[in-house]
């Protein structure tokens, strides 16, 4: 398995942005990213599906903001494992975006019906009705394969109000907690090797829905496996599909471990209602 673009530099360069010029990407940067999701080096089974459309520049799609000319959707079927997959899937792609010095921004809460305009996917008008208000997929599992998540595709904005981000800044903050407060267990910090603290770094700086940064680290076989999992029974009072963020989770522990020279094995399975996911040294 080998990524070709600096892992821990994309990482850190990544930032959701909420502003973008209207214009398309480059023909070359996004027939380089086309390629790329075609074959993306995923360590398990899934079936997760990449789809890109174009959106108006308007603000309907997402609230608040204008929405640039490319966008990106992550669809598959609604239960645990599968959005869960769609975290993992969609962030590498994210980052792999980002390599290519382009801007994005994970949406859950995304216009369903203006999605469905622009890209129809929908197996029935009655599906618009699921949505939480209009926006998401739909409250919880359902039926056939569904937009899980959405993102903007583009050149961010440097001038102007930037009103969203701003009112983010304030509001949703870019911290992240420290690796301590993420495990299951606190007293296994002291027995972590410099790799699996530099995988769970790069971990704690996944994205998460208003950052709530849900994940939990626990080890299993003597410390040769991770495993990243909201704790039992959490439940997000706005985002309904957190296993998604758990997803993004892993992806960047598997890229952490990747990065230090390990082939990582990557296994995700539904425990006490929830996706846990188990990354092992091979
Ligand atoms: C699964 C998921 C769904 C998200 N949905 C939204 C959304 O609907 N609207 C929004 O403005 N931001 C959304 N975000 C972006 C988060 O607010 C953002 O990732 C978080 O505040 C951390 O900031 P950062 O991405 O800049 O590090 C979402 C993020 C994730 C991972």
């Amino acid at each position: 398995m080998s990524i070709t673009f600096s892992i821990k530099g994309t990482i850190d360069a990544r930032r959701s942005a909420r502003n973008y010029q209207m214009k398309p990407v480059d023909k070359d940067v996004m027939d380089a990213i086309k390629n790329f999701a075609r074959a993306m080096p995923i360590p398990f089974d899934h079936h997760v599906t990449i789809r890109f459309f174009q959106a108006d520049p308007t603000k309907v799609l997402y609230p608040f903001m204008k929405s640039p000319p490319n966008n990106i959707a992550f669809l598959s079927e609604t239960d645990i494992i599968a959005i869960s997959k769609v975290g993992f899937v969609g962030e590498l792609l994210i980052l792999y975006s980002q390599s290519k010095n382009l801007s994005t921004c994970w949406y859950g809460h995304y216009k369903l019906a203006e999605l469905e305009r622009l890209m129809p996917h929908l197996q029935s008008p009655d599906q618009l009705k699921e949505a939480n208000t209009g926006f998401g997929y739909s409250k919880g599992e359902t039926s056939g394969e569904r937009a899980i998540c959405i993102t903007p595709l583009g050149y961010y904005e440097h001038s102007g109000l930037r009103l969203m981000d701003r009112i983010t800044e304030k509001t949703v903050s870019h911290k992240r907690k420290e690796i301590i407060a993420l495990l299951e267990n606190q007293d296994d910090f002291s027995y972590l090797s410099d790799d699996i603290l530099y995988a769970l770094d790069l971990g704690r700086k996944a994205p998460s829905a208003g950052n709530s940064q849900m994940w939990r680290f626990g080890f299993d076989d003597s410390f040769n496996t991770i495993t990243v999992a909201m704790p039992p029974g959490y439940q997000h009072f706005k985002w309904e599909h957190p296993n998604v963020d758990i997803g993004i989770c892993a992806c960047h522990v598997w890229l952490g471990l990747l990065d230090r020279g390990w082939q990582p094995t990557v296994k995700v399975c539904e425990e006490a209602g929830r996706a846990v996911w188990k990354i092992s040294l091979a």
